[in-house]
Formats: structure tokens, C-alpha cells, sequence
């Protein structure tokens, strides 16, 4: 299996100059990968200038959509249908950043996972505590975000599900971030798997891929390639830097 990375550019960069560097940097690269997919997640606004210009098999992803799955009198909301129409594979759902920057809850989490997945976009559904307690309270924060986020959500579905675990203390730009240590991701994984196992009491429930995110970067990006079980990576600043990114998708 290839090592799913995906790449979430943010709100980056500042202008479409910048962009379509760094695209062709990705398109380079990607010639020269053999076992990693890779995803790229850019701004909306440069979903046709990536169109154009991607090259080998560099899939496209979204940073959001709106649950209502065509059009409509949504201001500012971008539908599945309107990025299906764009070739877009996949949708990172349920970031910390837009949890924190503009409230979004598990219940707008949900109905945006569920649009995506009914419309053939694959999901990735980012959870992840704020913080760690010595209680192992965040566990259960864990459990909650992942029933929250997938309820009601049909297992002829879960083909489109991916989850990111991504806990906020880790990412890069807060204060005193670190990757998380490989342990950690362990038990998390297991928790993940046995949560999502509860739900659908179904085999497919086994094959979600599950990410992890924080921090990622090319000195740390090898030990956690060796965790069983790990399907890949959501890598943010790590994933604006051509030095870096050489490093990570050789
Ligand atoms: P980071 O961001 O790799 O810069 O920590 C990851 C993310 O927020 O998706």
C-alpha cells in the first residue's frame, strides 16, 4: 500500500505566482515517487491553475465544503458537486483551526461529512484533543469527536472515510509544539479502530486509513513511516517547503 500524504496548504501562499511554483515543484516530484499518494489541498482559489498544471497521478483535495451537496443560496460556501466538478478527491473536514477560528462544531463536522462521503469525496476527518491529562481524559474527547463526527453516516460509506489524528498541541504553529511520540499514536490508533469498529460492527470499519498529523516533518517523517497500522500523513508547514517536501515524498 502507498503512504497516503496529504498536503494542507492552509490559507498559503499569498499569491497564485507562489502557487503555481510550488505545484510544479509537486508535479516534479511526484514523477520521481513511486509508493506515496500524494494529495494536495490548496486554496480554492487555485483549483484551476492546479488542474492545468498537475502532472503524474497528484490528486486534488479541499480544505472545506458546505453540506448542501449542489447549489443554492449559500454565501461563500463552495458544494461537493461544485469540487467534484473540479476533480476533486478529497476534503479535509473537521480541522482544529476551524474549530477554534470559526466555531465549527461536531454537529456542522457531521453534516459535512456525511455531503462528502453521499457525493464521492473522500473524507478526511481530522480529530485530536486540545490538550493531554494525566487522567487520560483525552481519550474519551477522542471517543466522542469520532461518534459525533460519523453518526448516522451509512457503512456503504466508510470506503470514504479516512480519519487524521491530529491533536492541536502538536501543530506546528501553536506555541511549543512537537510531534507526538510514536507510542502515543499507537494506543490512539487502537482506540480509533476500536471506536469506529463499535459503530459499524462491519469489516470495512478494519480498512479505514488513519493519518496522523503534527508537526510532521522531514527528520521525524521515517519513524513514524514504521508504525504498523499508519496509512499516512496530513502535513501542513512541512508541506510549503520544497526542502523539505524533497526529503519527505523521495
Ligand atoms: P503542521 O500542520 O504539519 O504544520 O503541524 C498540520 C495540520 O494542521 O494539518
Amino acid at each position: 500500500m502507498k503512504t497516503l500524504i496529504i498536503a494542507n496548504w492552509k490559507m498559503n501562499p499569498a499569491s497564485q505566482k507562489e502557487a503555481v511554483s510550488l505545484f510544479k515543484f509537486y508535479s516534479n516530484l511526484s514523477n520521481k515517487t513511486k509508493n506515496k499518494e500524494i494529495v494536495v489541498c490548496p486554496p480554492f482559489i487555485y483549483f484551476s491553475d492546479f488542474l492545468k498544471l498537475r502532472k503524474g497521478g497528484i490528486k486534488l483535495g479541499a480544505q472545506d465544503l458546505f453540506w448542501e451537496k449542489e447549489q443554492g443560496a449559500y454565501t461563500g460556501e463552495i458544494s461537493p458537486l461544485m469540487l467534484k466538478n473540479m476533480k476533486c478527491e478529497y476534503v479535509i473536514l473537521g480541522h482544529s483551526e476551524r474549530k477554534i477560528n470559526l466555531n465549527e462544531t461536531d454537529e456542522m463536522i457531521n453534516k459535512k461529512i456525511k455531503a462528502a462521503v453521499s457525493s464521492g469525496i473522500k473524507a478526511v476527518f481530522c480529530i485530536g484533543e486540545n490538550r493531554r491529562d494525566s487522567e487520560y481524559k483525552y481519550y474519551e474527547t477522542i471517543k466522542e469527536q469520532i461518534e459525533k463526527g460519523l453518526c448516522e453516516i451509512n457503512k456503504e460509506f466508510l470506503k470514504n472515510i479516512i480519519i487524521a489524528y491530529e491533536p492541536v498541541w502538536a501543530i506546528s504553529t501553536n506555541q511549543n509544539a512537537e510531534a507526538t511520540q510514536q507510542d502515543d499514536i499507537l494506543s490512539i490508533m487502537a482506540l480509533i479502530r476500536k471506536t469506529i469498529m463499535n459503530i459499524y460492527k462491519h469489516k470495512n470499519a478494519l480498512r479505514i486509513p488513519i493519518l496522523y498529523g503534527g508537526s510532521v516533518n522531514s527528520e521525524n517523517f521515517n519513524k513514524f513511516t514504521e508504525l504498523a497500522g499508519l496509512s499516512g500523513f496530513l502535513i501542513g508547514g512541512a508541506s510549503l517547503k520544497p526542502k523539505e517536501l524533497e526529503k519527505i515524498l523521495k
